[in-house]
Formats: C-alpha cells, structure tokens, sequence
C-alpha cells in the first residue's frame, strides 16, 4: 500500500512535469484528477450498469480490475512503437483516458474505448476538447481498421476475453502495431518487437512491442502469382 502510494505521487509529479511542456493539456488531466477524488475508479461497483455490461460482453466481474499507466510510461512506449504526428492511437479498455493524454502529447490522434460508461461520461468532454474521443464500447467489438497503432492494458482479463480481443486485432491492417501491458500477444502473425519494464500505477509491469504480420492475405486480396 505504501509503495502503491509512492508510486502515485512520484508519476503525478513526472506528469505534471511533461504538461508543462504542453500546457493545452494540464487542463483536461486536471480534470481526470478531479473525477479521480469525487468518485475513485478504482473500486468497481457491482450496479445495474456495470452487470448489464459484463452480460453483453460476456466478461466477469474480476476482468474490471482497474489501473493507469502513467504519462511518461505511455510516452516512452508510444515512442518505442513509433507513435508520432501523423499517428492514429486507439486505447482498448481506456478506463478514464489517462493514455489518451500520452498520445495527444506525442501529435498522434487519440481514441479510447471504455466498457463502462461511468468512467466516460466523467471525463469525455475534457478530453475531447483536446481531440482525444473515449467512447463506450466493447474493445473486442471495437472498429479497427483505422488505426496505426493499438494499445491494450489488459492485465484483468481471462484468457477467453483476450482470444476474442486478438481476432478483432486481426481486422487492422497490416503492419499496425500493438502495445500490450503484462501479456504478449501470443498468436501467429505477432511479431514481437521488444519487450521493456515499465512503471505503472500499482507497480512493474512488463511492455511488449509487437507488428501484425499476417501470413495469409487479407479477405478480398489476392496474394501475387
Ligand atoms: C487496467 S484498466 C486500463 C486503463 C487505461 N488503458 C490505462 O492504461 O491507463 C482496464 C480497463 O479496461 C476496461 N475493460 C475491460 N473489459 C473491456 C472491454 N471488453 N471493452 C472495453 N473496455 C474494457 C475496464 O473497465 C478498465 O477500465
């Protein structure tokens, strides 16, 4: 608990220090602060909501475990992966749209999708006030041909919840690449770039840097003769 607090003030504090150099975003991050004291999202709570949504998805209660991934981290990550201007980031299971900030400080376009839409409707208008969009959604339904770059925190959930996630990660295009805390992608046409430890709001955790390179063709491409 008190590393777990030391951890908290040390990343505020490397946060604040990267806002001042883009001082569009203190406010947006100012009021995902904010939303953190009137109403923590780091206690799930069983309502009508939150069941409703699990049902939909299929998923269980545990796979809400909450966590952030501080600014610095996500921006070294996203570096790594080659995130930039020009870059289309989208965040799956974007909790309260902590990363999203990360990606708009590198220039890159920023989308998260969040199944609970407690935490979206919390902080939705901040962030897009600086072009970043948190939506409600379920990431494993999610609309991935757009983006250049993906990145999931997805230290909660099951195995089954993840198969699911990684057949949606197989309609981006080839070439995109995919950020993944705790877990690597483990499937054909991953390619594992790197891997790094990192710091995150409860503590170490691995990083991995993969490119989707698939075998086969897309639907619809005929591989040259
Ligand atoms: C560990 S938090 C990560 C938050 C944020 N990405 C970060 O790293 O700062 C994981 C989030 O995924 C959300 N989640 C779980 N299953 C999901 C799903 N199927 N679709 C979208 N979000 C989901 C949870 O509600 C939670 O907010």
């Amino acid at each position: 608990m008190v590393s777990v607090l030391l951890i908290g003030i040390l990343t505020r504090f490397t946060d604040l220090l990267l806002l001042l150099v883009r001082p569009r975003l203190l406010r947006p991050y100012g009021s995902l602060w904010r939303e953190e004291f009137r109403h923590t999202p780091y206690r799930a709570r069983r309502t009508f909501e939150v069941i409703r949504a699990l049902n939909a998805s299929g998923q269980r209660f545990r796979e809400l475990i909450y966590g952030e991934t501080p600014l610095l981290t996500a921006i070294l990550a996203f570096r790594r992966a080659g995130v930039g201007r020009g870059s289309r980031l989208v965040d799956l299971g974007a909790g309260r749209g902590r990363v999203l900030l990360a990606a708009r400080w590198l220039g890159a376009e920023a989308r998260g999708i969040e199944l609970i839409a407690d935490h979206v409707t919390r902080v939705e208008a901040p962030l897009a006030r600086v072009g970043a969009r948190l939506q409600v959604g379920d990431a494993t339904q999610a609309d991935l041909e757009d983006p250049t770059h993906v990145f999931t925190n997805w230290l909660a959930l099951e195995p089954e919840t993840k198969a699911r996630l990684i057949e949606r990660f197989r309609t981006c295009r080839p070439g995109t690449r995919f950020i993944t805390v705790t877990r690597p992608i483990e499937a054909p046409d991953f390619v594992r770039h790197s891997r790094r430890w990192m710091l995150f709001t409860w503590g170490i955790e691995s990083v991995w840097i993969h490119e989707y390179q698939p075998t086969e063709p897309p639907p619809g491409v005929r591989r040259p003769a």
